[in-house]
């Protein structure tokens, strides 16, 4: 390990902050110490209807798995977001869009969200939409998308947001296991300079035999584009808002009552549907975006990621909107229609905290001084990355040159399952070592456990659990409470497994090292392995396919896929272009492998199990520790593999 450049924490800024050191670790100590206690102090972060009495009931036993914080508290999601803040702020901007086209943007104060709000909200219920009921939402990066998420929260609605850049299978398959009653999308959206085609995108799913739940499908008009139009079904965003109300009576939601079923990719099978419930959820995304990213009332604050992602949920648009912040929604991607854009966002609306993507970084950085050029960037103060392990280098470029060495950069880990972030530095309290997302937030009780499950101590390596439970995680997976227990709580009974490795370090810093399982990491996108397996042998010539990630400089990772054909099928252009093609299809452009290594055979034990550790090796090209290779039903097939790697360079 090279050596750790240390930054301390920045006394003006520890003078200024919510918290400082000394309370970060007399917080930390309560939190664990008499969790209770702490969280019923906290919880009152937001706004109840109905004060709740109990706190925390959970449980992570095997068979028993059972989470609930503030059971008997009751709230509403959209007031704690919007009605609050009227008094003091009604007129502050609550949202700032920013176009993909920079000459587009606009401005929500709070007043005009919570007319929109209101009025969208009564829209969907002229659609039939009741407490209860699954809204899907299929959305451009537009500020009707936040309307949408909040109008649901409004009247008791469970959103499910599919990222926009899923296909219509991938669209199907999340509506089919939701049951979602009515889909919200717009007719295109724009990015990067591009239209995206979603209307047409959702007519095509709804068109699988197997979609039988959407009564209606609400349609935004973004770019006028033409659509096709079913009378019976389809109704204009414009049209049914027209003639709502603008005011509309938050319905009182218990808290442990569904807010939102948000799709996420595992190591094995379908992806799963994660589910959030309303109270702890909302405490805990309030909690972690005021003391994580410092946010001071006034400031202005910009996250990139998608509404499609956990991240725009918590952290676009509940975690932000709760603490009355003022949120930047971008349309676009940070590199057009030039390289300086991202900064150029930055000096247009004057943004104080950005929060954004190894990635994104990365493929800036590739820029060099193009990413900043002709702007200042002096309002920023905080600046954040998620997603994936930032690597020290780019951490470094992002402090020095997007921040002009001045601004402390949280590296947040924490997942969909996790709601919030669970370990991140805080601004005023912690001393930062690039590359390491540093301490547990507060009630957060992280572990490294090794392959058997026995805690380790000290500065060590090992597999990322949590011990116990905080607000903001997971209640189960949408209809498979068990498969919930199984992914999460079976590989470590009674600890929360992340599926994460992680190293502590003598100061009891956590630096992530990436996931353990099959679960790939591309541009900061989860992508299971399986899923993409199992849409190419779905593909008519496929045999056999094995998919595996290699390290990729911008992406984070690439995706290596092994692919064995029918017999009398062979390896062409066209083959390597169609199988692309239709993983595109199955899944969406994400998911679509950037490499294709044809073979006839793949390395299995005799039971018949891919040896995936070997396949990984091969495709990263360190064949030069292959480990054990004896259980293998052929050996011979290695050689093979390695041969043609070479052929494929
Ligand atoms: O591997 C970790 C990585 O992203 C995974 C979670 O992905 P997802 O559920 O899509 O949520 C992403 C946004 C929260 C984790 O299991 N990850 C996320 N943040 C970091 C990270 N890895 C290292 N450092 C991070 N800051």
């Amino acid at each position: 390990m090279s050596e750790v450049h240390i930054y301390p924490v920045d006394s003006a800024i520890a003078n200024s902050a919510h918290i400082n050191d000394d309370q970060y670790r007399e917080m930390y100590q309560q939190s664990t110490i008499n969790p209770q206690g702490f969280w019923r102090q906290h919880g009152q972060i937001i706004d109840w209807i109905t004060p709740y009495t109990k706190v925390k009931n959970t449980s992570f036993d095997s068979g028993h798995v059972s989470i609930k914080w503030f059971e008997d508290g009751e709230l509403n999601v959209s007031a704690n977001c919007i009605d609050r803040h009227l008094a003091d702020r009604g007129d502050q901007a609550a949202i700032i869009w920013e176009g993909d086209d920079p000459n587009d943007d606009a401005t929500l104060t709070y007043n005009d969200l919570y007319q929109q709000v209101c009025q969208f909200a009564n829209a969907l219920k002229s659609q039939g939409v009741r407490k209860g009921d699954v809204v899907c939402l299929y959305m451009p990066m537009v500020a009707e998308a936040a309307v949408a998420m909040l109008a649901c929260t409004r009247i008791g609605a469970v959103h499910t947001i599919v990222f926009g850049g899923f296909s219509p299978e991938a669209l199907a398959g999340r509506i089919i296991d939701s049951n979602a009653k009515v889909v919200i999308t717009a007719d295109e959206g724009v990015r990067g300079g591009r239209a995206v085609p979603l209307k047409q995108n959702v007519d095509d799913a709804l068109a699988n035999p197997l979609v039988t739940s959407i009564e209606k499908v609400v349609v935004f008009k973004r770019t006028g584009g033409n659509v096709e139009w079913h009378s019976e079904r389809d109704v204009w965003w414009h049209q049914i808002t027209a003639v709502a109300s603008n005011h509309c009576v938050p319905e009182p939601m218990n808290a442990e009552d569904p807010l939102f079923i948000l799709y996420t990719s595992g190591s094995t099978g379908k992806p799963k549907g994660v589910l959030h419930t309303t109270g702890g959820y909302l405490v805990y995304a309030t909690m972690t975006f005021k003391y994580v990213f410092d946010y001071q009332p006034g400031e202005v604050y910009w996250c990139t990621a998608d509404v499609g992602w956990i991240t725009g949920h918590s952290y676009l648009v509940y975690g932000p909107l709760a603490n009355g912040a003022t949120t930047v929604l971008f349309e676009g991607v940070p590199n057009y229609p030039s390289t300086s854009r991202m900064s150029e966002v930055v000096d247009k609306h004057q943004v104080n905290i950005l929060y954004t993507a190894p990635t994104a970084i990365r493929a800036l950085m590739a820029k060099g001084d193009d990413a900043i050029k002709g702007t200042k960037r002096s309002s920023l103060r905080i600046m954040g990355s998620v997603g994936e392990p930032i690597n020290p280098e780019a951490w470094e470029w992002y402090h020095r040159t997007i921040g002009n060495s001045r601004c402390p950069i949280v590296d947040t880990w924490w997942q969909t399952e996790t709601g919030g972030i669970l370990i991140s530095p805080l601004p005023g309290a912690t001393a930062l070592k690039p590359g390491s997302a540093t301490r547990p937030f507060f009630g957060v009780q992280p572990a490294l456990v090794d392959n058997v499950g026995n805690i380790l101590a000290d500065a060590t390596d090992g597999n990322l659990v949590i011990t116990d439970s905080w607000p903001g995680q997971m209640r189960t997976l949408w209809g498979d409470h068990e498969r919930f227990e199984q992914t999460y709580f079976s590989t470590f009974p009674g600890m929360y497994f992340s599926g994460d490795g992680a190293r502590r370090d003598e100061d009891g810093y956590y630096w992530i090292t990436g996931r353990v399982d099959d679960v790939l990491n591309i541009s900061g996108h989860r992508m299971g392995t399986a899923e993409i397996e199992s849409a190419l042998v779905a593909f008519d010539k496929i045999a056999e396919a094995a998919i595996v990630g290699v390290p990729h400089a911008i992406k984070g990772q690439a995706i290596y896929a092994y692919i064995t054909l029918n017999d009398g099928e062979y390896p062409s252009a066209e083959l390597h272009k169609q199988v692309k093609d239709w993983v595109r299809k199955e899944i969406g452009s994400i998911a679509t492998p950037d490499f294709l290594h044809w073979t006839d055979s793949l390395p299995k034990t005799r039971s018949g199990k891919i040896m995936r550790r070997i396949l990984r090796k091969i495709a990263t090209g360190d064949t030069s520790s292959l480990g054990d290779t004896s259980t293998l039903a052929d050996p011979s097939v290695v050689d093979k593999l390695i041969a043609e790697k070479q052929q494929l360079l």
